[in-house]
Formats: C-alpha cells, structure tokens, sequence
C-alpha cells in the first residue's frame, strides 16, 4: 500500500505545487476564507467526496466513505487563514492581497489535506472505515476549531490527525512528538483603579501606575517562588495603559496579556493564582481591581497510540533518517486542542526548512517553505490514515 500511496502523491505532486500556490497567491484573513472555501470545496467534489460548506463559518468537510468493514471514523484537520502581515518575499505567486499573507504555512496545510483526500478517495475501497477532513477556518485567532466543533463536526469522530509546518525542521523530515506538543494559552486582562491626584503630593492620591508596576515586577517574581518549576508558567504582559500627564498621578491602569502552561494543574490554579497575589498588593496600598481571566485554549496532549501510528508511518515512508523525535513542547498555542475535547488525536510537525537559504520564523514576512513537505505531509497522513484501520 505504501508504494501506492507513494506512486499517486508522484503523480500528483506537480498539481499539488500549482494548488498551494494559488492558495499561497490568495490568502484571507481569519474568518473570511470565502476563496479558500469555495477552491477547497470544488476539489474536493472534484475526486468524488461528499462536501459540506460553511461549516464553522467559512469550514469546509469532506466526507470520505471507506468499504463499510470499519464503523469508525477518522478526522484530518488542516487549516486555511492567513496573516495580517505584507508579504516581503520575492516569490512569482507572492501575495496578491495587499497587506494578507500567509506566513504560517496554512496554504501548505490545506494543500497536504486536498492530497491527502485526492488519493485516499482513489483508495476508498481498501478503506475499511471512514474519512472526515476538516478544513478549519481562524486558526490564527484560535477560533476556528471551537466555531467547527459547534457545528458538530465532531460527532463520530473516533480519532483526529493534524500537521502543522515548521522551518526549523529541514524539509521532508517528520517531527513526532509524544505528550504535550503545545500549551494552553489563556488572556489576561487586569484593572487597577487607584485615585488621582498631583504628582507632587503622592500620599494624598493612590498611584495606579506604581501599584500596577508592582503587580507585573510580583507576577514575574512568584513565578519563580510559588510554583513547580518543572511544570512550565509564562504570563507575559504585552500591553500597559494609564495615566493622563507627565504630573498627574494615575488613577487607572489597564495590564494585559498572555499566560501559558503545560501541566493541567497548574492550568486548573491559574486565575485564583493571579487573583491572591493583584488583590494582595492592592489590598495593601488601597486600590481597587478587576480581573478578566479568559480561558483560550488547552494544551494540545499528543494520544500514545495514535502517535505511534504516525511515527511508524513516517519511518517507513521516509526511513529512520527523516524522522525526528521531538524532545520538548512549544509555549506556543494551537486550537487543535479544541478537537482533542472530543476524540484522541496527534499532531505532527512537518520540516520545511530549506538547505541552501535563511529560514525565516513562522509569522515572518519573508517566511517561505519548502515545497517538498507536500509530498511528506500527503504521503504521511494517507499511510497514516491507513495504519489507523489496519494496524
Ligand atoms: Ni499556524
């Protein structure tokens, strides 16, 4: 089966290059994958599965049935949004939308999963059970999994797979990761309300500024000090405002940020954790606050069985050599997770560094991939899909 699998990702690769980079050409924002959707969507229809469209919003599904031998049904998930960020490479099929980009290979994913449909469909019937794509819209804002899984595209699901691009990975190397691949990532908003008054007479008024200087300087601080430091905690306030004039002392400062973790325990402790260390310091110089702990999304928890499946089907698709075992997780954040509410999965990450060049981070604006990775992502995943039915 693997040298069939490989034979027809062969013969499809030129047509997979020219679909990835009309995606590549085309890109839309979080939520408003309307181009991408209706593309995806033909292709799909065009090798016989069974389409539903607008599904979380802009999502696409695909269908696949296998021979009825299996009732189970396996999800493969690709994402399709791209990024507000003006694309600086030099490449024929750059960006055509001014100021949209796809800088995190979300062209190369929605690639890997319409190949991956396109030879699994022409495998269906040595498919014992069947296949559910998903191609999920807003990844980038970490919405577009909770907007498909609400539309019930869960429902049945047995297990899930999903591929995420990654530069520092050279191109055609599989990276299989046991466990956690990423962390939860939740925002945090906090208020600090103090009282104004002149910057000359300090005692008279409740410095908002100072006190929220001495939240962020404690945070950081009880970090080191209150928890486990082999279960990782990083809260990083990316945005601090306040105060109306240079002699004016702050009556309000509005703190937010990021806060991510790994270890579930720590996740489930967060917000009460935030809370006792600003109501402490508040408490103490008189100042009132509000705290707006929201959940983002969890870890993403790589399923033991489902990962072997993959690190197998990479190892003989790619031999030792292109196999990579993955020794720790991201801080990062993917909405993967959401699914994995619902079913085991595994995510994977596929190298797309280039030899011969600089490889820009994900997010970049000259951010590019090597396209060899189509071939890795489409012939991995249909093997992998495969292995999932037959051991
Ligand atoms: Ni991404």
């Amino acid at each position: 089966m693997l040298t069939k699998i490989k034979e027809l990702a062969e013969n499809l690769a030129p047509r997979l290059i020219e679909i990835r980079r009309h995606i590549h050409a085309h890109p839309e924002l979080s939520g408003q994958e309307y181009q991408t959707s209706a593309y995806v969507a033909g292709v799909l229809s065009s090798c016989g599965i069974q389409v539903q469209e607008a599904v979380g919003k802009t999502g696409v599904v695909g269908n696949l049935q296998g021979n009825g031998t299996d009732q189970r049904t396996l999800a493969i998930r690709t994402d399709m949004d791209a990024l507000p960020i003006q694309e600086r490479t030099k490449l024929d099929f750059a960006s055509r939308h001014p100021g949209v980009m796809h800088a995190c290979g979300h062209d190369l994913h929605t690639t890997v999963g319409l190949g991956t449909a396109m030879i699994l469909s022409q495998l269906k019937d040595e498919l014992p059970g069947n296949i559910r794509f998903l191609f999920q819209p807003a990844e980038e804002i970490a919405q577009g999994a909770s907007w498909m899984v609400q539309d019930g595209v869960m429902k049945g699901i047995d297990a899930i797979f999903g591929v995420h691009v990654f530069p520092s990975i050279p191109g055609g190397v599989v990276g299989i990761r046991y466990g956690s691949l990423t962390a939860a990532a939740d925002d945090l908003e906090i208020f600090i309300q103090g009282e104004s008054g002149h910057g000359a007479r300090p005692h008279e008024a409740i410095d908002a500024i100072w006190i929220a200087a001495q939240v962020i300087t404690n945070l950081q601080q009880a970090i080191s000090r209150t928890q486990n430091p082999l279960r990782p905690l990083v809260l990083s306030i990316g945005q601090i405002s306040g105060g109306r004039a240079p002699n004016v002392i702050a009556d309000q400062v509005r703190l937010a940020g990021t806060v991510r973790s790994l270890h579930p325990e720590t996740y489930e402790n967060l917000p009460q954790w935030i809370e006792t260390i600003v109501a402490n310091i508040c408490n103490s110089y008189g100042a009132t606050y509000e705290i707006n702990y929201r959940r983002g999304v969890p870890s993403v928890q790589n399923d033991q069985f489902l990962t072997e499946i993959l690190e197998k089907a990479s190892r003989e698709a790619w031999g030792n050599e292109k196999v990579q075992i993955i020794n720790e997780p991201s801080l990062g954040a993917e909405d993967f997770a959401m699914y994995l509410q619902h079913a085991p999965g595994s995510m994977f990450r596929l190298g797309v560094g280039n030899p011969d060049q600089v490889n820009h981070p994900l997010h970049h604006p000259e951010f590019e991939v090597n396209e060899c990775a189509i071939a890795t992502g489409v012939v991995t995943l249909a093997y992998a899909a495969y292995k999932y039915y037959h051991g």
